[in-house]
């Protein structure tokens, strides 16, 4: 038997992280972030001089780049050949260099290709033992995994997301503090979205609005649309 794939993609602060991290514990499969892809890419660029400008040259550095990512929803390492980069890639001088690797279509090929591999591979055995995975991002419901049995679009209004990202980032959500985050979350989404479409569902993908739902909540709900699309 096959194992199970489940796509979620979402803006950012609209709390796929942390519902896929649920997810993937509840139905014991492993747990991709692929935005913790990205993310090593332009980790890697940076540590080794690649102008991130140069799409080529940042295509061609992805393509020989050594990641490693960790599959366990509990503890998501992340290492670039020997260095775990796992704290380090949620700095805000990677979360902003993040979006020129994530509007290089090159590398946008190269990580589909890198995620295809996983999934296949959690199909039958690997991490998972062949339970199956979840994946997050932002193209996984759309381009990298269409064909997934269950696709979740997770969606929040601005304001919750904003909200969300301050008190996770800087410990309060005053105004200074929205202010302060707006930039990296609906600036971000905005650029984002010019290359992948994760602001309204596809077909087939069911949406999930969390913005009026605890987390608690969310996490039910999501659990849920997982029961009934398995
Ligand atoms: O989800 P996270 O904020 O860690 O993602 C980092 C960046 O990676 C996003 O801003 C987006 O530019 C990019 N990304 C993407 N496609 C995905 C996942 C993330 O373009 N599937």
């Amino acid at each position: 038997m096959s194992g199970v794939v489940v796509a979620l993609d979402g803006p950012s602060g609209s709390g796929k992280s942390t519902v896929g991290r649920h997810l993937a514990t509840t139905f014991h499969l492993a747990c991709l972030d692929t935005g913790a892809m990205f993310r090593a890419v332009a980790w890697g660029c940076l540590a080794d001089g690649v102008d991130l400008s140069d799409h080529a040259a940042t295509e061609r550095h992805a393509r020989d780049l050594d990641i490693t990512m960790g599959l366990d929803p509990d503890d998501a390492r992340v290492w670039v050949r020997e260095h775990d980069i796992t704290t380090e890639i949620r700095t805000d001088r990677i979360t902003t260099a993040v979006t020129e690797v994530a509007t290089n279509l090159g590398v946008r090929a190269e990580l589909k290709r890198r995620q295809r591999a996983i999934i296949e591979a959690e199909r039958t055995g690997g991490y998972s033992g062949g339970h199956g995975i979840l994946a997050e991002g932002r193209d996984i419901t759309t381009v990298v995994a269409p064909d997934a049995d269950v696709r979740i679009l997770l969606v929040a209004g601005e304001e919750a997301r904003l909200r969300r990202r301050a008190l996770e980032t800087l410990g309060r959500d005053d105004a200074e503090a929205l202010e302060a985050t707006r930039a990296l979350v609906v600036t971000r989404d905005q650029r984002d979205s010019t290359v992948s479409q994760f602001l309204t569902p596809a077909e087939g993908v069911t949406p999930l609005d969390s913005s009026t739902l605890s987390l608690a909540e969310t996490l039910e709900a999501a659990t849920a649309l997982v029961t009934a699309g398995l």
